[in-house]
């Protein structure tokens, strides 16, 4: 018969959503690290009696091609902060991470396993994205400070475990409005490196709208010249990407498991396009830039050639330089485009797309206008009802879910948030995470669901600082939920494993919002 207290202490060592019991209370302390994983992997099976400790000599070993970016990146974090040389390997040899193929196959496409011995961590995955997946689950192993930029004091310990895990969903992606703001490269280097420790996979970067023109096309040159010259606020310069630099951010995604989507706005939010070049204009007159954040006043003239000319060559020229398969159309609050309008565009635009070899994505709005399955409608609204997003899924359709009053991260948190907007309402981190994505929509079944993503629009919002305090903690909320099995969804659960993660944000140097919802580990 168990003591009262060792019952007590059994109770509270149920590791988070997998059922499994640490035994023996005097390895809890080990096991901590294995109850503060976000997200949730699929089964953790714990082994109390095995510790790994990272040695001065561990090698990172590889038995697959696909692992050796994946490896890079768990190099470059570990190295700085253990101060170890982690040498990359051809062959498995020993001490070290070991990193290979020949997962399970419920692992799937994306999945990974991860066991830890003695000697060695052990990544199984069939896939690169399996290894980048599993590597993002390791540093949550890890000490905090394993993620700190400067050598740090050992032991480098990882508790003995047996995670075998994989998404929910495939997309789960993250949107960054550089258009009311533009944010430099590094700025968006470093939300990239954010949101891919929580195995984030897609990045849409939303690079037009009234405010902002921001990538170069080189058969329209004024568009980034006068288009990308100033923003929200009224602040001017070189606020564009160049092609190169937007390759270089494309190329620095895939280098860590994220597929970029570039978003250019239409028919409506383009009025900067229309401040660049006069016969974007129904009147033949260039409009003037914008620096307020009103929405709804601008469209492309729908009935004149020049405006499919335009079109064609910014989508010829984007997925000329985007190896990812989608481009995003926009679609949204074309408020000044008429509805008969709105549909002659959409008929003439989606044509394009496909001639470019890509598949459309857009805000939902769109998917009314055409009856093509490949297309994903990404569903913004705030009801629980849309008819036409329903009918699209009764045909096949697969929609990305991004309920503007549950994972809109420009929403405040509360009335007292300083930055951010309030019209989908105010989202506490509990009413991010109270949603389920796979019978939210009706009409809309977890088979239908692509995934979920998680739009930061910029009205307010101009700093790296800016963006965490929005993103943190609810972009995390938002890759729980669209990674984590839907059995493990439970906030009572949730809230200290999400809250475990605030001294690893505080190292990383991240300004997250400490919630007073979530208990927030010192
Ligand atoms: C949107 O928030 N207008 C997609």
């Amino acid at each position: 018969m168990k003591s009262k207290q060792l019952q007590a202490a059994l109770a509270a060592l149920v590791i988070a959503g997998s059922g499994v019991l640490v035994t023996d209370t005097a390895e809890a302390a080990k096991s901590t690290a294995l109850q503060e994983l976000v997200p949730q992997p699929v089964q953790v099976q714990p082994h109390t009696d095995i510790t790994y400790t990272l040695s001065p000599s561990a090698k990172i070993q590889l038995s697959s091609a696909d692992a050796r970016k994946p490896a890079e990146l768990l190099a470059n974090i570990l190295r700085p902060s253990t101060g170890y040389a982690l040498p990359i390997e051809n062959g498995v040899t020993g001490d070290g991470i070991v990193l290979t193929n020949g997962a399970d196959p419920k692992t799937g496409p994306e999945g990974y396993q991860l066991d830890v011995t003695p000697k060695q961590v052990v990544i199984r995955a069939n896939s690169v994205q399996g290894h980048f997946n599993g590597i993002s689950t390791l540093r949550q192993l890890l000490p905090a400070k394993a993620e700190a930029k400067t050598k740090q004091q050992g032991p480098w310990q990882v508790p003995g475990v047996s995670i075998l895990d994989h998404p929910r969903y495939h997309h789960r992606g993250a949107m960054l409005d550089v258009s009311r703001h533009f944010f430099t490269p590094a700025q968006v280097k470093r939300y990239i490196d954010q949101i891919q420790a929580f195995k984030i996979n897609y990045f849409h970067l939303h690079l037009s709208d009234d405010q902002g023109w921001r990538l170069e096309i080189k058969s329209w040159p004024e568009l980034t010249k006068i288009g990308g010259s100033t923003e929200v606020g009224g602040r001017t310069g070189k606020l564009f990407y160049t092609q190169d630099e937007y390759k270089d951010l494309v190329a620095y995604a895939q280098n860590r498991g994220i597929t970029v989507i570039p978003e250019f706005d239409m028919p409506g939010h383009t009025n900067a396009a229309q401040a660049s070049y006069a016969e974007l204009n129904c009147d033949g007159k260039k409009r003037p830039l914008y620096t307020g954040t009103e929405v709804g006043f601008s469209s492309l003239c729908i009935n004149k050639d020049i405006t499919y000319k335009f079109v064609e060559d910014v989508i010829k020229e984007v997925s000329a330089i985007t190896p990812g398969p989608y481009f995003h159309l926009g679609g949204d609050e074309a408020l000044s485009t008429p509805d008969a309008d709105y549909v002659t565009f959409m008929n003439r635009v989606l044509p394009l797309i496909k001639k470019y070899g890509k598949t459309t994505t857009g805000w939902h709005e769109f998917i009314k206008t055409t009856k093509d399955t490949t297309a994903i409608p990404q569903f913004w609204g705030t009801t629980t009802t849309d008819a036409n997003v329903a009918a699209a899924a009764q045909r096949g359709n697969k929609i990305v879910m991004s309920p503007a009053n549950r994972i809109y991260l420009d929403m405040k948190y509360n009335k007292n948030t300083k930055l951010g907007l309030d019209w989908a309402g105010l989202v506490e981190v509990k009413d991010a995470y109270s949603w389920n994505p796979g019978a939210y929509l009706n009409g809309v079944t977890e088979a239908s669901v692509r995934g979920i993503e998680a739009p930061l629009w910029t009205e307010t919002i101009r700093t790296s600082a800016d963006i965490e305090y929005m993103a943190f903690p609810r972009l995390p909320v938002a890759a729980e939920l669209g990674w984590s099995p839907a059995s493990v969804h439970n906030w009572d659960r949730f809230a200290p494993r999400l809250g475990a993660q605030g001294p690893r944000w505080k190292i990383q140097g991240i300004n997250f919002y400490a919630s007073t919802q979530v208990p927030w580990k010192k």
